[in-house]
């Protein structure tokens, strides 16, 4: 049995105290994770309001700030209706996730992605959406199906070099319009739109980053009369990486934003989107050991392999391994490996082949490891290769688990 303790030793990201930013998982979540059929995925839905609750504390430094989540990032019907009743709306990219939108009955529902039909576009404006375009080439699809209507533009941000790091996608992003071209303004004259929204999202922020781009779109905003809402995209791993660092940032976002309103006269609303940095540290998946190879003739250390598939279900993910088991033996470096037959199917390799260091004490075939960071982008990028089912999902809510299907 895992101990708060002992998971706090195993270099989790979650920490305690009245003040945190996250959660650790709650005892009879790991209690409950010892009795599920594995694969299991587990969502600890108190933590989620927990950290949606200090989000939110945090952003209301700046006036007209609300939160939606990003959708893209969790398809599970039953973790959806939780988040609405949290009061927080959604961010879609497709009419699929539009659908599930409406069924979880978020209220609030902004759209933005690269490919929208004209079909799409009118689905949307029936259920209430103003879209957020990509390109010139959607202005001009929307705009001659829909003129004089309202639109959102997707703006591709040039974050200066500094504010560039592998995980940001300013100036270099596929995504997004850029204000300055003439395309722009011609397709909006032409169809006579009237241009209310602006959307960004930059990949992974930082404090810096958000106040440039505070100061960029509010600058955009300014010329587009029309615009009533600012959107900022996701991406707040890296922005809550330093919190007083960020808590300052608010403060002079917060400055920028009532110049803005005193010079302009205007009002303005802005929104955050955040996917990973809610819900991706409240998943926790439960697998059991299927085979231990303690020198494994290629790697030279131990290789466990479990009962799901970090390919199938953990591409991106950086989880931390939890035993379920007891063990005197100290932990020591693992590769923990997925059930399928790809030879890259290791939980904890990044895109780039990058590999994110686990330790386990030594299990045996039947022991239980949980793999923590998987309460995002794990069920809405899902495949089956091997023709491998998912795990089952469950909330785990005031204290009881239940079972969920992605569809209830
Ligand atoms: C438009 C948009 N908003 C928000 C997000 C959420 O990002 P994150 O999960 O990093 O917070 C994404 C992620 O790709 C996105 O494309």
């Amino acid at each position: 049995m895992v101990t708060q303790t002992a998971l706090a030793a195993s270099g989790s990201p979650a920490a305690t105290g009245n003040d945190a930013l996250y959660l650790m998982p709650p005892e009879g979540l790991l209690r409950a994770a010892e009795r599920v059929g594995t694969p299991a995925l587990i969502y600890d839905i108190d933590g989620v309001g927990h950290t949606l609750r200090r989000m939110r504390e945090d952003l209301a430094a700046v006036p007209g700030v609300a939160l939606n989540v990003a959708l893209k990032s969790c398809h599970t019907l039953a973790v959806l209706r939780r988040m609405t009743q949290l009061g927080v709306g959604c961010d879609v990219a497709s009419v699929g996730e539009l659908d599930l939108a409406r069924r979880a009955g978020f209220r609030e529902i902004t759209a933005t992605g690269p490919a929208f039909s004209a079909d799409d576009f009118q689905r949307m404006r029936s259920a209430g959406v103003v879209v957020d375009v990509d390109s010139a080439s959607q202005l001009a699809l929307y705009g001659a199906h829909f003129p004089g209507t309202d639109v959102g533009l997707r703006v591709r941000v040039p974050l200066p070099a500094p504010l560039e790091s592998a995980a940001t996608f300013g100036r270099d992003s596929r995504f997004g319009v850029a204000p300055t071209d003439p395309r722009t303004a011609e397709l909006v004259a032409r169809h006579g739109l009237r241009v209310t929204r602006l959307h960004t999202h930059t990949g992974q922020m930082t404090p810096e980053s958000l106040l440039f781009k505070t100061a960029y779109l509010l600058l955009v905003a300014e010329h587009h009369r029309d615009v009533h809402t600012v959107d900022f995209g996701g991406g707040f791993f890296h922005l809550y990486e330093n919190r007083p660092k960020l808590l300052l940032a608010l403060r002079r976002m917060a400055t920028m934003v009532t110049d803005w309103r005193r010079r302009t006269g205007r009002n303005i609303q802005l929104r955050f989107e955040p996917g990973g940095a809610v819900l991706a540290p409240y998943g926790y998946l439960v697998t059991e050991v299927r085979a231990v190879e303690d020198r494994h003739p290629v790697f030279g250390q131990r290789v466990v392999t479990v009962d799901c598939s970090a390919w199938n279900l953990a591409p991106w993910h950086r989880p931390q391994a939890l035993p379920l088991y007891a063990s005197d033996a100290p932990a020591e470096p693992v590769l923990i490996a997925g059930n399928t037959l790809y030879e890259n199917d290791f939980f904890g390799l990044s895109v780039d082949g990058g590999r994110h260091p686990m330790r386990l004490p030594p299990p045996r075939v039947g022991d239980r490891v949980v793999l923590t960071a998987a309460g995002a982008y794990t069920m809405t990028n899902s495949r089956r290769f091997n023709r491998i089912e998912p795990p089952s999902e469950y909330l785990f809510d005031d204290g009881s688990l239940t079972a969920v299907t992605p569809a209830s």
